[in-house]
């Protein structure tokens, strides 16, 4: 019975394909995708199929007119469509219509912890590629922070996998929701620019898995991203976009991944590495087209067979795949939209939600407008536009509300408010600083807008920080100014941590606004003056000193002979400072808000079938003003036949209580919350016995916590 099955399903196939020479299935979208993979492949000459699997400009694949299939348009990037370049270089290409929302930076989003958001982030981004005629939006980056000196890092999504992979996920979702695809990047362990094109990183197989690879892996199965982008790096010795160990074994092979991957910019180095190690796509390769490692030289390979027809149809057949599933043979039923109310509602919503309020003495925020009449603002932070910095992330903005606009825009007529620079980029002069202590002796508050921008060693894409300090003498102004005025209120627009030591204790209130997008401005006026209460909380650990920093503290960075030893291992972050009890200046998941919150009657109960174990806990708002509140779960293993980080985030849920409001939270454990990878089974080991269960506003103030016990062990393989 079940080979006559077989043999009549094999006849239909056959039928079908046969049907499918004249019928040209692969231009009928009720086919199924596979379908019309196959129909298309095999009408295909050799050429043609290695002609669509690399450039053949800055950001596109040729067409096929015979076939009929369409160019291809890839964009940045990871925080909006980023204005187009080229074709052959990389000078703007002067067009009028590539603007688009600037969303804000990615680190922003993170520091949001809401995964939703990140849905929403992501749905922006695809309906203006849509709108763009953008079909591969590179974005979302994720690679950990390893490092507060990595210049990308504001691009990132913070130094946690669990939080990275939900964040990940949701932007995924969403913008591929819009019917394009996304690319997650940069797999993998990408965690420095310097000498990102030559360092070869070397870690073990438990960090790998543990730390660097679960964003890939969450985008990969929970996400459904269509499309990786292989890194700069070498690991363990081969380039990352020809990594026969990353890609054929663990993504393709472990994960089940079906999408192409694609090369960094640029990143592809020998055309059989390409052929072999699992390379679909090349892109950015400083060669004329037809000499791209995966054009030519791959074309006679394959012909002199040197390697094997089966590398190119996969090749093809995941570049096809990709492009049916983004529905690119098929007539739009869509056309995006660009810069509409909706696009700036959510650029302002994700930096309400993202700035994080650090420090706020003596209820220095929120700024009460009735009873302020005088206002020094001070800093080029507060009139820089960031919008086109930063490299690949950049943005051709609609417009750009800074600092000042925004504050002076809430202030109205209401307040008298001067602004003096305090310090400048390209004309330092000790006259600046002067003039700013002047201007705030006799103002009734002073807000600095401080910190970074992106220039080369500071936030941005090809160099790294060399170290901590705030650039342009800003440490001797914060100290200045606040000594003039203690009603001073500092706001940092930076992607990761800065050296605050020389002012924190005398400062009563700071404010991490990242680069908070277009609508920053007005984000960011609206939490200091309270009409926003603040909710974000940081995703990663901002550190006393560099030293302390696990890489910096083991003399690792940025590495030795081209070579980066990972030698911290598991222990990045939070996970370090906690193992090695090392107090940082402000632990990660740390965020105030204008209101209280009271935990209480923390329940554990065992499910029975999915999940493992229900965390369930009371959060009262107990403060006048409503607000949102970021409930964390870190699991510790009491005890563990392998060195293990003190403690873990595993669960985490935002969530928004009125007044006097109270609320029951509930989050869900399966077996892999308490699960490390062992590298002697090859698979991940949740070992029987205690672990506690802690409850908290940040990884340092734990509110609630209980043991729980995992009654056996429990292994499972990695897929
Ligand atoms: C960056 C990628 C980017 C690509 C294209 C590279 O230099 O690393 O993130 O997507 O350029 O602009």
């Amino acid at each position: 019975m079940r080979v006559i099955q077989w043999v009549s399903a094999i006849v239909a196939i056959t039928t079908t394909f046969a049907a499918a020479d004249d019928l040209k299935l692969y231009l009928d979208p009720t086919q199924p995708v596979e379908v019309r993979v196959e129909n298309l492949l095999k009408r295909m000459t050799l050429e043609e199929k290695v002609s669509i699997i690399h450039a053949d400009s800055k950001f596109t694949t040729p067409a096929i007119p015979r076939l009929g299939i369409p160019r291809r348009w890839l964009s940045d990037g990871p925080n909006g469509v980023r204005e187009d370049v080229g074709p052959d270089n990389w000078k703007p290409a002067g067009r009028t219509d590539d603007f688009s929302t600037w969303l804000p930076a990615p680190i922003c989003l993170a520091a949001s912890w809401d995964p939703d958001l990140a849905t929403a982030y992501g749905t922006v981004i695809g309906q203006e590629a849509v709108k763009r005629g953008k079909e591969i939006m590179l974005g979302p980056s994720v690679n950990i922070q390893r490092t507060p000196l990595c210049g990308r890092n504001f691009e990132y999504l913070g130094e946690d996998p669990f939080l990275t992979s939900r964040i990940a996920v949701g932007f995924i979702r969403g913008e591929q929701s819009q019917g394009i695809s996304s690319c997650v990047k940069h797999f993998a362990a990408n965690n420095q620019e310097t000498d990102r094109f030559s360092v070869n990183v070397e870690m073990d197989d438990r960090t790998l898995r543990e730390i660097y690879l679960p964003a890939f892996k969450a985008a990969v199965q929970q996400g459904g991203v269509l499309v990786v982008m292989g890194a700069y790096n070498k690991f363990r010795g081969q380039h990352c976009t020809e990594n026969d160990f990353l890609i054929n074994h663990i993504l393709k092979g472990n994960w089940g991944f079906q999408g192409l991957v694609v090369s960094d910019w640029a990143a592809a180095a020998d055309t059989t590495e390409a052929a072999l190690n699992g390379l679909d796509l090349e892109m950015g390769t400083d060669k004329p087209y037809d000499n791209y490692y995966l054009a030519k030289p791959y074309l006679d390979g394959l012909k002199s067979g040197k390697y094997p027809m089966a590398t190119i149809d996969d090749k093809v057949r995941r570049n096809l795949r990709v492009m049916f599933l983004t529905h690119a043979f098929d007539p739009p039923t869509d056309t995006g939209s660009i810069n509409t109310p909706a696009h700036q509602a959510t650029a302002r919503r994700v930096a309400e939600e993202g700035i994080v309020l650090l420090k706020n003495d003596h209820d220095t925020l929120p700024l009460d407008a009735g009873k302020i009449g005088s206002l020094a603002i001070i800093g080029e932070n507060a009139v820089t536009e960031f919008a086109h910095g930063g490299g690949s992330a950049a943005i051709k903005s609609f417009y750009e509300i800074t600092p000042l606009a925004g504050i002076v825009r809430r202030a109205g007529g209401k307040m008298n408010v001067v602004f003096s620079m305090g310090y400048s980029h390209d004309h330092p002069s000790p006259d600046l600083a002067d003039r700013a202590v002047k201007a705030v002796a006799q103002v009734d508050a002073v807000i600095i807008v401080a910190g970074l921008n992106h220039s080369k060693y500071l936030d941005t894409e090809g160099s790294d920080r060399k170290d901590l300090s705030l650039p342009y003498g800003q440490d001797e102004l914060i100290r200045r100014v606040v000594k003039a005025n203690p009603k001073t209120i500092v706001v940092m627009i930076s992607g990761a941590a800065v050296d605050m030591n020389a002012w924190l204790d005398q400062t009563p209130a700071i404010v991490q606004a990242w680069y908070p997008g277009m609508e920053g401005g007005n984000a960011l006026a609206a939490i200091l003056f309270g009409d926003v209460n603040p909710s974000g909380k940081l995703p990663a650990t901002f550190p006393k000193r560099l030293a302390d920093s696990p890489a910096h503290a083991l003399g690792n960075f940025p590495g030795i002979f081209g070579t980066e030893h990972y030698q911290e291992g598991v222990l990045v972050g939070y996970r370090w400072f906690d193992t090695k009890q090392i107090e940082p200046l402000f632990p990660f998941g740390h965020g105030l808000s204008y209101t209280q919150f009271a935990y209480s009657n923390l329940k554990l109960a065992p499910a029975t079938n999915g999940p493992l174990l229900t965390v369930q806990c009371d959060i009262a708002n107990t403060g006048r003003r409503d607000g949102a509140e970021i409930v964390q779960l870190y699991v510790h293993p009491e005890k563990s036949s392998v060195a293990r980080p003190d403690k873990e985030l595993k669960g985490f849920a935002k969530v928004f209580l009125k007044s006097g409001q109270k609320k029951t939270v509930a989050i869900s454990l399966r077996a892999d919350a308490f699960a490390f990878y062992d590298m002697t089974k090859g698979g991940w080991l949740s070992e029987a016995g205690d672990y506690s269960i802690l409850v908290g506003a940040s990884s340092r103030d734990i509110r609630l916590r209980d043991k729980w016990t995992l009654p056996q062990t429990i292994f499972a393989e990695e897929k």
